[in-house]
């Protein structure tokens, strides 16, 4: 058989471009999924016949049976929460058992990390999911995490990891916050039966994927959030703590970059960010209601993970561009086009006032002046729509306009939520 290609699917925007789909889609054609970075902030959400399965931490690639699905390095754990991700895929007839490696290098994301971000985040204002996911990555930059694999030299090694963290770090919260910590006892004792439920999972994946990608190929390495939330390439400071672009992969997995054959962006036919901080094509209120729907549908804009609504307004060309260039897209999938159906008039942001490129400051961001190219909308249902060629002109001019601005092609077209609402362009 010929070798699979090697492919990474990462978000274009703010997350919740619809990544989920399209690694579904793409699992078809590979072996192993593999998440590389982020942990339970990422909600990915894929309809199979009218179910709908929202995936957090465990790779979307699970819902395929047969396929390997890996945690990578990169990643911050909630040990207790995957074990009940996994036990409610269990009850919603997915066998996982035998399917899944999770990285020891991974960073667990303590309780203590959760209370420290409830009471930070009321001070900073990003906006976050409040899984711990920023405190987690400060331990873990700060050399003080706790790694999985901490937990595989047995519960006194980890009571005694835990205990070195209250001292060296929570101590200093414990003052500033007047918040108290469970102990290191109970603590452990949650983790290590959620370690004893994933039984012999967690191990050592690297080498692995490497020889995978080298002979059978058909790794996918599916990004969380999006390259606009990077913590090195977005919004800095509203951003998340880890690298979401494609770059991400190479440190999350410990891959060879040169064994993947093709980067696929995954960018919704308008723009949507949860949680504060800049947006430059944020539409007003009327705008916003519309692109957001009612929450009618589960396909609505209200956030996977934490139900917030989502901040909606038109597809930014600058961002698409920025972010193509940063990841190094071959490819854009482009989801949710049905969406625009009924809207007599669609706007693409083309550039900035003032600005070649997205600003480095969120101070700037704020204020850039998106200039806006306008392109006549359409009013049929595009849902039931399988060949490009068939889809209203206008529509198909829409996304002609995308293929310009990035100068790469759109590949796929989302029509509707489900797995085969798709066309492959
Ligand atoms: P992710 O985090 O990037 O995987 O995206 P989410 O799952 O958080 O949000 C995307 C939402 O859009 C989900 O509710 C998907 O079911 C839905 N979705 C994805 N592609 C399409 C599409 O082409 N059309 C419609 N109507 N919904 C889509
Ligand atoms: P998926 O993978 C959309 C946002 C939060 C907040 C910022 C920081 O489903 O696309 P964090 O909890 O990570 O410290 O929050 O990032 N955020 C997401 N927004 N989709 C996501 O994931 C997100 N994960 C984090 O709303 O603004
Ligand atoms: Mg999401």
């Amino acid at each position: 058989m010929a070798k699979q290609p090697n492919m990474f699917v990462v978000g274009m925007f703010w997350g919740d471009e619809g990544k989920a789909k399209i690694v579904d889609l793409l699992t078809e054609n590979a072996n192993v999924v593999v998440r590389y970075q982020g942990g339970a902030n990422a909600g990915h959400s894929v309809e199979i016949d009218g179910e709908r399965f929202v995936l957090h931490q465990v790779p979307t690639g699970i819902l395929h049976p047969e396929k390997t699905c890996v945690l990578g390095a990169g990643m911050v754990i909630d040990m207790p929460a995957l074990a009940n991700e996994l036990a409610e895929l269990e009850k919603q007839g997915i066998s996982w058992r035998g399917r899944i490696m999770i990285s020891p290098r991974a960073h667990f994301v303590l309780p203590y990390h959760k209370q420290i971000e409830e009471i930070a985040e009321a001070k900073a204002g990003i906006g976050t999911t409040k899984r711990g996911i920023g405190p987690a990555y400060r331990d873990k930059a700060t050399r003080i995490g706790i790694r999985l694999g901490d937990a595989l030299l047995g519960k006194a090694n980890l009571i005694a990891k835990l205990e070195r963290w209250i001292s060296e770090s929570g101590e200093m919260f414990k003052k500033a916050y007047s918040v108290d910590f469970q102990s290191p006892p109970d603590v452990a004792a949650t983790i290590m039966s959620a370690v004893d439920f994933v039984g012999d999972a967690i191990s050592s994946p690297g080498a692995y994927i490497d020889e995978t990608a080298r002979t059978k190929g058909g790794i996918l390495a599916e990004g969380a959030q999006g390259t606009m939330l990077s913590v090195s390439w977005g919004t800095y400071p509203f951003v998340t703590s880890s690298e979401t672009t494609a770059g991400g992969a190479a440190t999350g997995l410990g891959i060879d970059m040169r064994l993947f054959d093709k980067i696929i962006g995954v960018a919704k036919a308008f723009c949507t960010r949860v949680g504060n901080g800049p947006f430059p094509t944020e539409g007003d209120e009327e705008l916003q209601r519309k692109l957001r729907g009612t929450g009618e549908h589960a396909y609505d804009e209200f956030g996977s993970t934490t139900g917030r609504p989502r901040r909606c307004g038109w597809l930014d060309g600058v961002v698409l561009r920025y972010a193509t260039r940063i990841n190094g897209i071959d490819a854009i999938a482009l989801t949710k086009l049905d969406c625009l159906s009924g809207i007599d008039e669609l706007k693409i942001a083309a550039k900035y006032v003032d600005y070649a490129e997205f600003p480095v400051t969120s101070e700037e961001a704020e204020k850039v002046e998106p200039i806006y190219k306008t392109f006549p909308g359409w009013n049929e249902d595009i849902s039931r729509i399988n060949d490009f060629n068939k889809l209203p002109v206008d529509a198909q001019r829409y996304v002609h306009e995308i293929e310009r601005i990035a100068m790469v092609p759109v590949e796929f077209v989302g029509v509707g939520p489900g797995r085969k609402d798709i066309i492959l362009k």
